[in-house]
């Protein structure tokens, strides 16, 4: 395996479970469908240079493409199913089209998408789950500096042993993240000896993380998306988005096989994927086999 064999992808900033890569077999090709259709402005104008989201919700694939001329795109080698279609071009994007049928055995099915709505506002550089990065550097690891009330205390007392409380103050979640992780430290304390936490001081951390560093601002897929239409070779991309079923994994090196096996690197350790069947197995030592994944 050569370095210009694997093409990672620093994915800094894209969703939580979310990964880009592309890689498909020949074999997984053979039943596939395609789309055709039609990128427009609000005006009804063709628009080149648009991208055009492709999204198979129970596969948990987003496919990318780009429009041509007169607004044309065409996404080939889809696996058959009930698609959703977004065009995002400029400062514009499309709602959602949802009636999109790739029969099984191939076929081409057709979609009219209309530039519409103006698109949200740039996400600052973050993380997910993060405060942006710019304001990382600026906060206080300084225990008295955390906000008053019922679990402060455990907070500076049990979380700053390992690593400093930067990792705690700058994370912005939910319960459901914040219990997972504040969980996962506990089975940190336990292979590194440290007491652990009783269910009732848990409790406490858990219900104070939640209240003082609540999930600020929703994400945007496609917050990081350019704004300017696309030309030349970049019109040429075609992307492809797994959606992780583990919403806890918080993935950031993607290396993939032209066979899609990819290898996901996360918060908590590396883990396998597999594009065709979603087959997982655990921590895996080097990514196997050579060749030429598609860049994004
Ligand atoms: C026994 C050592 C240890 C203690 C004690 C500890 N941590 Fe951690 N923590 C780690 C390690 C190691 C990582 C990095 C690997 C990982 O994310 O699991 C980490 C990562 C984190 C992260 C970043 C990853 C994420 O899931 O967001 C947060 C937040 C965090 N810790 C919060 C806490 C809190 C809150 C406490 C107190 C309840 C705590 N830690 C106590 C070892 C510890």
């Amino acid at each position: 395996m050569t370095p210009r064999n694997i093409n990672r992808n620093l994915g800094c900033g894209i969703a939580a479970g979310a990964v880009l890569l592309l890689a498909q077999s020949a074999a997984m090709a053979q039943n596939n469908g395609s789309v055709q259709g039609v990128v427009n402005d609000a005006y009804g104008q063709p628009v080149a240079g648009a991208m055009v989201k492709l999204k198979h919700e129970l596969r948990r694939l987003t496919f990318m493409v780009v429009s041509r001329e007169q607004g044309r795109f065409e996404a080939k080698d889809l696996p058959p199913g009930q698609y959703s279609l977004q065009a995002i071009g400029g400062n514009m994007q499309s709602p959602w089209f949802d009636a999109v049928h790739v029969a099984a055995g191939g076929g081409t099915a057709k979609a009219i998408l209309a530039l519409n709505y103006h698109r949200g506002p740039d996400l600052p550089a973050a993380w997910p789950q993060r405060i942006p990065e710019e304001q990382v550097r600026l906060v206080s690891v300084d225990p008295k500096d955390l906000p008053e009330g019922e679990g402060k205390t455990l907070v500076a007392e049990k979380c700053a042993s390992c690593h400093d409380l930067r990792r705690v103050v700058v994370k912005r979640s939910n319960r459901d993240h914040w219990a997972h992780t504040t969980a996962r430290m506990r089975t940190r304390m336990t292979t590194a000896n440290i007491p652990d936490l009783t269910d009732a001081e848990y409790n406490t951390i858990v219900d104070y993380l939640v209240e003082k560093f609540p999930e600020v601002q929703p994400y945007d897929a496609n917050s990081r998306l350019p704004r300017t239409l696309l030309s030349g070779k970049a019109a040429s991309y075609r992307a492809v988005t797994y959606e992780l079923v583990n919403t806890h994994a918080e993935p950031h090196d993607v290396a993939a096989d032209p066979q899609g096996n990819a290898r996901q690197q996360h918060g908590a350790a590396s883990r396998w994927h597999h594009l065709g069947d979603r087959r997982r197995q655990g921590s895996a030592p080097a990514l196997p086999g050579e060749g030429g994944v598609q860049v994004l």
